[in-house]
């Protein structure tokens, strides 16, 4: 069976009530494939509003979660209020976070299982930095960051994989097909043989680093290309390019 093209759109930190407001407009308005499967990812203060105007088909994403239940953990968002806001997916692993927060592989396993378990998905990030890449370290790291959370979880179905090589993150240099394909197709491989053949072919993996309206199209005929998580330019109307990068 196919698996499903999947486009997510991670605001980061940009956006303010007025201009998500327009983005949402133009997403409702917008004429996409509707094979395609559209999240987008705006930051916390602006979920419910982002829920509240978007039309139904297209999800909602948190950029992170915790992983404790209600109580007192300062700054942070839970499972459950996801859940309350119809947050059905979150980002986890982002690099921003690996590096400048210094989250580290076993605290975004921790996350992932809890908001696995809780029922949210979780588009999950992996990937090197240029140093890896330079020292021919790309696989080991990205497989590391996986391992991580196959300890602890299982059943991946909930599961986006979305590989960002660090250096094509905001720089405007966007990894080669070739060189997207082929981390992607080793990851592919990797959960094969840590998960079983029916979690790798089922499993979207999605890349993202400097993704735009004129390289998607190359980028998506990759045969372990599923989609895109999509920066800076999920902010633009050339998102919807990119939502249609299948056709
Ligand atoms: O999560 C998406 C991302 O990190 C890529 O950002 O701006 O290079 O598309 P950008």
């Amino acid at each position: 069976m196919a698996r499903q093209f999947f486009v997510g759109g991670n605001f980061k930190m940009n956006g303010t009530i007025q201009s998500i407001k327009e983005i949402v407009q133009r997403l409702n308005d917008a004429k996409f494939d509707p094979n395609t499967e559209v999240v987008i990812s705006p930051p916390s203060l602006y979920l419910l509003i982002t829920r509240e105007h978007l039309r139904s088909g297209i999800e909602v994403a948190a950029q992170n979660v915790f992983d404790k239940p209600n109580g007192a953990f300062t700054g942070e968002i839970s499972v459950d209020q996801l859940k309350d806001s119809n947050i059905t997916w979150t980002i986890l692993g982002h690099s921003e976070r690996r590096v400048i927060l210094q989250e580290t592989d076993q605290f975004i396993a921790s996350k992932t299982k809890f908001a696995l378990d809780g029922g949210i998905g979780v588009i999950l990030c992996v990937g090197e930095t240029l140093e890896q890449r330079e020292a021919g370290k790309t696989n080991e790291v990205v497989l590391s960051q996986l391992k991580a959370v196959a300890d602890q979880v299982k059943d991946w179905s909930k599961i986006v994989v979305a590989y960002e090589p660090v250096w094509a993150i905001g720089t405007g240099k966007v990894a080669t097909t070739e060189q997207a394909q082929a981390v992607h197709a080793a990851i592919r491989e990797w959960l094969s043989k840590e998960l079983g053949g029916e979690t790798a072919e089922k499993t979207r993996i999605i890349y993202g680093g400097s993704v735009s309206e004129k390289n998607c199209k190359e980028l998506a005929k990759e045969k372990d290309i599923d989609g895109f998580l999509v920066g800076g330019a999920s902010l633009k109307p050339a998102f919807v390019d990119i939502l249609n990068a299948k056709q």
